[in-house]
């Protein structure tokens, strides 16, 4: 199967510079190595997702709100960005759980609401550094997916993918080493095993996240039950992200 491959842009790019960058992109992407999916800001959507349409290059948003709709002041709802074009919403960033307090209970209604409008959602889990220092990284996230996902339906997890981001590897330049993303991977499939079927454990898709570069892609890419990559700063590179994307090995 290929590799999926997510490129999160963050709060970055006017929607003028993301006309620029689809173009760029959506005319040079191969997908013969892997899918990929862009997922620029809420404003960029509309130009990404027209430039994309009738390419291989697959929209997401970076959130949403976990209502339907109404007076939720600020908020998107998953209509909104189902109607504009967008597959997949990346939900529970560590930066949203972070700075914005996002919970693991308000994530599961992110979800449930993303998934019952046919939206899928790239839901994000990782330990911070404490955690891991203190040895607690498989503790905190099999409760990250466990409150995730809880509630779901089996067949509902086809349109959830896992993204193992650990808090100390994105925007650090420190990478996950290949035998921490190997074990993270483990853990998170064994946690849907037991509580979905063997048959779940094994067909979710598990991303790794973390300052991927041109130059780690590959190792840790190909680790054992690692399905692709969520991609931060070289994402924005946009011949540098169409490198990785069309000559992953
Ligand atoms: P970096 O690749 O910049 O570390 O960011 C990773 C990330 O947070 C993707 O969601």
């Amino acid at each position: 199967m290929k590799k999926l491959i997510v490129g999160n842009f963050k709060m970055n790019q006017t929607p003028e510079e993301s006309k620029a960058y689809f173009m760029r992109f959506v005319s040079g992407f191969t997908g013969n190595r892997a899918d990929v999916v862009l997922c620029p800001s809420f404003l960029s959507l509309p130009v990404a997702s027209f430039l994309a349409k009738g390419s291989l290059v697959k929209i997401g948003a970076q959130n949403v709100s976990d209502e339907e709709e109404g007076a939720f002041t600020g908020e998107v709802s998953a209509k909104m960005l189902k109607n504009a074009g967008v597959e997949y919403v990346i939900v529970g960033h560590s930066e949203r759980r972070n700075k914005y307090k996002e919970t693991d209970k308000l994530i599961n209604k992110k979800i449930k609401t993303a998934l019952k409008n046919g939206l899928k959602c790239i839901f994000c889990i990782g330990e911070s550094l404490t955690d891991r220092n203190t040895g607690k990284t498989f503790e905190v996230i099999r409760h990250q997916i466990e409150e995730g996902v809880r509630g779901l339906y089996e067949n509902e997890l086809e349109s959830v993918v896992i993204a193992y981001e650990p808090v100390w590897a994105i925007g650090t330049g420190q990478n996950a080493s290949v035998k921490d993303v190997e074990n993270a991977a483990k853990v998170i499939r064994k946690v849907i095993f037991e509580s979905y079927s063997e048959k779940a454990s094994r067909d979710i898709q598990v991303l790794y996240g973390g300052s991927l570069n041109e130059k780690n892609v590959a190792a840790l890419l190909n680790c054992p039950g690692i399905d692709g990559g969520l991609f931060g700063k070289i994402s924005l590179n946009v011949n540098a992200f169409l490198d990785i994307a069309n000559n992953l090995k």
